[in-house]
């Protein structure tokens, strides 16, 4: 069949590509931070090139520091020259983009400010500009209760089912909080003003096409899906690396560690999309609902089973790329006899019918030698029998394997004869490409969280019993930790793919790391 009968035949649209959003306004407290610049501005200018922006919409920047409407726009163009995924930028487009853009200068606990941006809202002059609000909360968590409140006094927030015009939705970033029982309290505090489902958590790696394709391919073929439980499957590998170090983050890393950092989300929310079982439709509660149901069949972590299960790092001096590159003590910010890890290796075991006894193994961490996520589903071995009897261990066992990015794709490991007269087997690969197939669009994550919480869809966002469950693991882990000091055996070079214990932690049942490889 021609490639493009397939096509034709294939593509499914599940729902439209162009979401339709109803005009709105975007508030943006923490306006003059960095993600405001690097990310937000970047990926709503994109939304209005691709022409997905509603068909009226504005951008209020609500900062602290002394700007005009046209200082702001000036440092988000300058930004925006540096951070944009398409160069250059379009200059016509970004003319059109800056008239919706202004600049509400206030304090977060000035009253005042709210009847300042009240006032602004106003002056938009239509229905849908005023009411219809999306509150971006680019700020410390310990100022979303007080944000909110202040929203809600101002009569810009209802909870849905008040006396309300419009919609309102408030977006907030990571961290949620740094335990069980923080998370709690700001959930408290947000839901005092608004409904949860107005609540949009982001977790910027929902937003990552790879990581969406996970649902998709579990649950759009029929081939996987049957293997995809304890019967067939051995083990599983989630990798989430990173060649960078903490470099000018650490303040924010010295009380965040790479546990609270990524394994509290980006990595247990992949396992979550990896494991979960399949939802009864594809709409964001039913999605949500088996999300939180995997997270909360992990098996409890006692004291004793994280020494057992989890490992932490920290890295000391070393090279990367050839480059040498300072230990984590010698980080700024960072105290000289710190204790935070910088890489995690855990084993978590699900206990539900489909997973009993199988390992997902998760590892993440700073300066290891590239930075690349996947997940490798490994299946079990052959029988040993034939070629497994000759063989033996290097019979490599099937592997499917998941590259969240970079070279964004899928391969599946088989073994196959190598040509020739001797009966030698080797390993080979299919794979799938997304650049190849699709070519080289590749929209930033925000792009897509921005407008799915416009068009108010939660798929893609964390819920409140997500966000506990989540902590409720990690919590478990830090009180294993608690009093114990980083010993010789938990360092490890930059540069290398982390502690021995991490290795000692799969040969407990003669598993080993695959590691990402750079150029697949
Ligand atoms: C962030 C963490 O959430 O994710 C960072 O705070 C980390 O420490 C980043 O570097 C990784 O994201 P990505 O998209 O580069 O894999």
């Amino acid at each position: 069949m021609e490639h493009d009968d397939l096509d034709e035949l294939m593509v499914c649209r599940l729902t439209d590509s162009h979401k339709s959003v109803e005009p709105c306004s975007v508030v943006i407290f923490g306006a003059s931070g960095d993600l405001t610049a690097r990310k937000l501005i970047p990926a709503l200018y994109h939304l209005y090139k691709d022409k997905q922006m509603p068909a009226d919409f504005r951008v209020v920047g609500f900062a602290r520091r002394e700007k005009t409407d046209d200082s702001f726009r000036a440092e988000l163009r300058q930004a925006l020259d540096q951070f944009s995924r398409t160069k250059p930028v379009d200059d016509a487009v970004w003319n059109e983009f800056a008239k919706r853009v202004v600049y509400c200068m206030a304090e977060f606990s000035d009253s005042a400010g709210y009847q300042k941006l009240e006032k602004i809202l106003s002056s938009f002059g239509s229905e849908p500009l005023r009411n219809n609000l999306l509150f971006y909360l680019a700020t410390s968590p310990s100022q979303f209760g007080e944000v909110a409140e202040k929203l809600h006094d101002a009569g810009l927030l209802h909870k849905d089912g008040e006396e309300q015009k419009g919609w309102q939705r408030i977006v907030v970033e990571k961290p949620f909080g740094h335990d069980l029982a923080s998370a709690v309290q700001l959930n408290g505090e947000l839901t005092r003003f608004a409904h949860e489902q107005q609540v949009f958590r982001i977790d910027h790696y929902l937003g990552k096409e790879t990581v969406q394709n996970i649902l998709m391919f579990r649950f759009s073929n029929s081939i996987f899906e049957r293997l995809w439980n304890r019967d067939s499957v051995d083990h599983v590998q989630i990798t989430v690396s990173e060649s960078l170090g903490v470099g000018g983050r650490g303040g924010y890393y010295e009380e965040a560690g790479a546990l609270r950092d990524m394994v509290q989300n980006h990595l247990l929310q992949v396992m979550s999309l990896v494991a979960m079982e399949p939802p009864v439709s594809l709409d964001a509660e039913p999605i949500r609902d088996e999300k939180v149901k995997l997270l909360k069949s992990i098996r409890q972590l006692t004291p004793e089973a994280v020494a057992k299960q989890v490992v932490r790092g920290q890295y000391f001096a070393g090279s990367i790329g050839g480059k040498p590159v300072p230990g984590y003590r010698q980080e700024p910010k960072v105290k000289p006899d710190s204790n935070t890890e910088t890489f995690v290796a855990l084993k978590l075991l699900v206990d539900n019918w489909r997973w009993a006894g199988i390992p997902f193994y998760l590892r993440t961490g700073k300066y290891l030698p590239l930075s690349a996520s996947e997940v490798r589903i490994q299946f079990r071995p052959t029988p040993n029998v034939l070629f497994a009897a000759l063989c033996g261990n290097k019979l490599d066992p099937n592997a499917l394997t998941l590259r969240l990015q970079p070279n964004e794709g899928i391969s599946l490991r088989f073994n196959g004869k190598v040509p020739g007269t001797s009966t030698s087997v080797r390993p080979v690969r299919m794979s799938f490409s997304y650049n190849s197939e699709f070519g080289a669009y590749t929209p930033e994550a925000y792009e897509r969280l921005l407008l799915e919480a416009m068009a108010g869809d939660a798929t893609l966002f964390i819920r409140r019993d997500e966000v506990e469950a989540a902590w409720g693991i990690v919590d478990s882990i830090r009180k294993g930790w608690e009093g114990k000091p980083l010993t010789n055996r938990e360092f490890y070079a930059a540069g290398t793919w982390g502690p021995m214990a991490a290795d000692d932690l799969l040969a407990q049942r003669g598993h080993v790391w695959r590691n990402p490889h750079p150029d697949v």
